[in-house]
């Protein structure tokens, strides 16, 4: 638990925050164990780690617990392991906070205080596109000096590929590794649902890599007419399986994207996969089974680009803290760590670029993309 600060006459120690916001990914743990080795070994920091987002900062007493490198014992496996450890939500936005009998409170300012309280003298949020305009919001009310990491398996933050982006990618392709010699086996067509919100990054890199016949991302609206004729022509080559990847948002050309309300009454990108299978066996003479890969691309291990990337950012933060450089955000750039303005980064979202290289690639190599 939290101990007041001790004022030396020598140097000041410099102590700084950490908290994970928004929906984890892979690659999180990696990210607090560098910004903690670095701020301790390199600096001389003490490193204190708020739990839950800003929810830490809202409760009494403040969720917040001092870190050291060997993070009780698990410091060299929080490099391999899933999740955060100090806990995430995309729930905790402390503009609109819901409290206890379901209404909802501005409590921006509470948050505010307990970070000053906490003699904190910067702090270095890691979250999505969501998170990360709360925490400027939050940064520029309260005068809190903020460095941002990008984090989703979305990638939809813009000027950066983003920690977990690459695990989700792999996981699908890994998904397709395993559904296509069941397809071959019983002459069906596969369909994978990937997440990535409004974006379509995961399907088209994991389409890509995993060989499926008909990529369907939000940024090109679908017919239905011409993945049943992709279909047809590998049937026609002499192939009797099809693999066929979407996105989780997207859609026909005259539908929005389908959407499953949950309990809680909110609601969530899903059911695209199910609806092009159904649709596929009935208009075609295919056998067609689909599934949903959901949360399994958010969890398990970080594949090494992650972990790398997340090593980088963790460094580059803490030394971007050092230099007194706030309001920034690290970025990852042709495999190298850079930063820049953090109101610049989420002041528009990366969707898939169709005149990138990718949707080239994936046409150039007769994959459907649903409109042609
Ligand atoms: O933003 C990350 C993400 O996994 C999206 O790809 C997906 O649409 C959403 O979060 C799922 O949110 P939840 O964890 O609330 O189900």
């Amino acid at each position: 638990m939290f101990t007041l600060r001790q004022k030396t006459h020598e140097v000041q120690v410099k102590r700084i925050g950490i908290l994970t916001c928004g929906g984890d990914c892979a690659g999180l743990n990696a990210v607090i164990r560098s910004v903690t080795q670095c701020a301790i070994l390199k600096h001389g920091w003490e490193v204190y780690g708020i739990r839950n987002g800003t929810v830490g900062l809202l409760t009494d007493p403040p969720m917040v617990e001092k870190l050291d490198v060997n993070f009780k014992g698990i410091g060299h496996a929080l490099l391999r392991m899933g999740g955060t450890i100090l806990g995430s939500t995309s729930k905790g936005n402390p503009f609109s906070y819901k409290k206890e009998d379901g209404t909802f409170e501005d409590c921006s300012q509470k948050a505010i205080d307990t970070f000053h309280k906490l003699g904190l003298d910067a702090l270095i949020a890691v979250g999505g596109d969501g998170g990360l305009k709360i925490m400027s919001q939050l940064a520029e009310q309260g005068n809190i000096n903020l460095v941002g990491i990008p984090k989703t398996i979305d990638n939809d933050i813009s000027h950066t590929e983003s920690i977990g982006f690459s695990t989700a990618v792999e996981v699908a392709t890994y998904a397709l590794d395993g559904l296509q010699p069941t397809a071959a086996s019983h002459d069906r067509v596969m369909i994978l649902e990937v997440m990535g919100r409004d974006a379509g990054h995961i399907a088209l890199n994991a389409g890509i890599a995993g060989g499926a016949d008909v990529i369907l991302i939000p940024e090109i609206p679908f017919n239905l007419k011409h993945i049943t004729h992709k279909i047809q022509s590998v049937i026609q080559k002499g192939r009797n399986f099809s693999l066929v990847v979407v996105a989780e948002s997207a859609h026909m050309e005259d539908l929005d994207p389908l959407m499953v309300t949950y309990q809680d009454g909110s609601e969530r990108y899903g059911g695209i996969g199910d609806f092009i299978s159904r649709k596929l066996n009935e208009i075609m003479n295919v056998e067609t089974r689909s599934m949903a890969l959901g949360h399994i691309q958010r969890g398990g291990q970080p594949i090494a680009n992650d972990r790398i990337m997340a090593a980088a950012f963790g460094v580059k933060a803490v030394e971007l803290v050092a230099e007194g450089k706030f309001g920034r955000m690290v970025a990852w750039q042709n495999r190298s760590v850079t930063d820049l303005p953090l109101k610049e980064a989420i002041g528009s979202y990366q969707r898939v670029d169709l005149d990138g290289s990718l949707v080239a690639t994936a046409r150039g190599l007769g994959i459907s993309l649903g409109d042609e």
